[in-house]
């Protein structure tokens, strides 16, 4: 990675960069209504990188969806474990199709990860999304379930439970 990776959390951040910070989640996906902004600043932690010239290249967040929502997706999943174990979702992994392939996304993904070390993460992508599900698979996210619809497409859940976290459950 030849730029430099911020960590911020949404409330540390200046209203430029949740400004730049939505547009590059709405530029990578559809239907990121205008609730964003509030979604943006409800996230747990947000990762911006930026290249030569102070160009926002790449994004990515650890958010805190509520719990209807886990619920939905992970009945949707036919997931065979509680939603309320995995508090975080990593999304809004985006990078300008110029500075892909260079594991900037890896790069940002593993990073926000090590800021939460004691809860369970999780991720949907769709099933043909071959290098995000590769950025899961190295960062020890398992699929689980089946895919499922959403909107026009499909999605696949990814569960992340890190040592800690499974070693405090009753009966570990
Ligand atoms: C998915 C995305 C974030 C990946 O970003 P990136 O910085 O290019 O990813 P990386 O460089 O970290 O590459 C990750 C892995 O995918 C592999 N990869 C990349 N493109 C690939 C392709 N077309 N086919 C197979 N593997 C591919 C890389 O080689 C790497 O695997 P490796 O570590 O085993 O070598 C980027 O493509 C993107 O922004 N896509 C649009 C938005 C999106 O789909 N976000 C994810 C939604 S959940």
């Amino acid at each position: 990675m030849n730029g430099t990776a911020y960590f911020k959390e949404p409330i540390a951040c200046t209203e430029e960069e949740r400004r730049g910070f939505a547009h590059l989640v709405r530029l990578g996906f559809e239907g990121s209504d205008d609730g964003l902004p509030g979604r943006i600043r409800d996230a747990r932690w947000l990762a911006f990188y930026y290249v030569a010239g102070g160009t926002l290249a790449a994004v990515a967040a650890l958010k805190t969806p509520n719990g209807m929502y886990r619920e939905d997706v992970f009945n949707k999943a036919t997931a065979r474990v509680s939603a309320a174990d995995y508090e975080f979702e990593l999304g809004w992994v985006f990078v300008v199709p110029a500075h892909r392939g260079k594991r900037i996304a890896e790069n940002l993904c593993r990073q926000l990860l090590a800021r939460v070390p004691t809860s369970g993460v999780f991720a949907t992508t769709r099933p043909d999304n071959v290098s995000m599900i590769r950025i899961l698979r190295a960062l020890d996210f398992a699929r689980v379930g089946k895919p499922y619809p959403r909107r026009n497409e499909q999605l696949v859940l990814f569960l992340r439970s890190c040592p800690a976290f499974v070693a405090s459950l009753p009966g570990a």
